[in-house]
């Protein structure tokens, strides 16, 4: 039996029984709204009984008994408290290698085209990284296929929303189940097997490491502080979570952080088709600008 937020859940119940509070219609559509606001991901009315399950954990965390008081919380510490909430409600699946035609192009397609130009500074962004798996892909890849990359100026921007996942992504460990899409010998080039208390884990190498910087990033703030453009924007399993209107507003900074001869890549189920005609696309859920 769930409690009403307010009524009875007491933090006593929930950590004896790991019974969950009903979250109210109220306090439901006030969360929504803040997180809309804040991060532009919409939360419909089938994403109720998730929002209730993630905000538990924060709710248990701060050992508070109801939805309601844990409302009343954020209300009163916004600022604050914020990046928590956010950090609850994000999505973060992610693979190593996830939808690996993106990475077969890169090597047979991007590759082949910047060693004709004789590109050796090479700015790549991914835009909502997760824990990390897509960045480190990416700097495999390139290490990998790209003819004397090593010898290159190869840096790779990775940015979330979600402090928690960055965190992760920084230390570069992974564990046996995240790294298990990685060829053994590719894992055994770019990894290191974790012993004593990490046995069981793995350890991105330093050259992967020092290809990659991890930074917070709110896709939906007025300004972006990176100066440059990009080579390549990664913004994979992203765009699903926005509405028209911000999915627009974001193709719109992308268009200006690539360079005109760039590549912006999207999830395989996501589209730009019949939302801009900024960028062409040329192979599956990869697009160029149009100039
Ligand atoms: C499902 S993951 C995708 C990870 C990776 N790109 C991939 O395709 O495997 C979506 C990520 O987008 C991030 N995200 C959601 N809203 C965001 C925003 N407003 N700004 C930046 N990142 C955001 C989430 O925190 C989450 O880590």
């Amino acid at each position: 039996m769930a409690f009403s937020a307010g009524a009875m859940g007491t933090n006593d119940n929930e950590g004896k029984t790991g019974i969950m509070w009903t979250l109210g219609d109220g306090d439901f559509e006030y969360f929504r709204n803040v997180v809309y606001r804040e991060s532009g991901i919409r939360l419909t009315e089938l994403k109720k009984a998730l929002v209730q399950a993630r905000l538990t954990k924060r709710i248990r965390q701060l050992k508070m008994g109801s939805f309601a008081e844990y409302s009343e919380f954020v209300r009163e510490n916004y600022n604050d408290e914020l990046v928590h909430l956010i950090n609850c409600i994000t999505t973060n699946k992610t693979d190593f290698f996830r939808e690996n035609r993106h990475f077969e192009f890169m090597e047979n397609t991007i590759f082949p085209e910047w060693m004709g130009k004789k590109k050796n500074s090479i700015r790549i962004w991914s835009a909502g990284c997760s824990t990390g798996e897509e960045p480190y892909t990416i700097a495999m890849v390139v290490l990998e296929h790209l003819p004397g990359a090593a010898a290159k100026d190869v840096k790779i921007l990775a940015t979330d929303i979600d402090t928690t996942v960055l965190e992760k992504g920084a230390t570069g460990m992974y564990s046996a189940d995240n790294v298990a899409d990685i060829d053994t010998p590719l894992l055994k080039k770019y990894f290191l097997r974790g012993r004593g208390p990490n046995e069981g884990n793995f350890m991105a190498k330093d050259p992967l490491k020092k290809m990659i910087r991890f930074r917070r990033l709110n896709l939906l703030d007025e300004t972006y502080p990176m100066k440059g453009q990009f080579d390549l924007i990664f913004c994979r399993n992203v765009i699903i979570y926005f509405d028209r209107e911000t999915q627009l507003r974001l193709f719109e900074r992308f268009y200006n952080y690539l360079r005109d001869d760039g590549y912006l890549f999207v999830g395989h189920s996501e589209t730009l088709t019949g939302l801009t005609s900024r960028f062409k696309l040329v192979s599956n859920s990869i697009y160029r600008k149009v100039l």
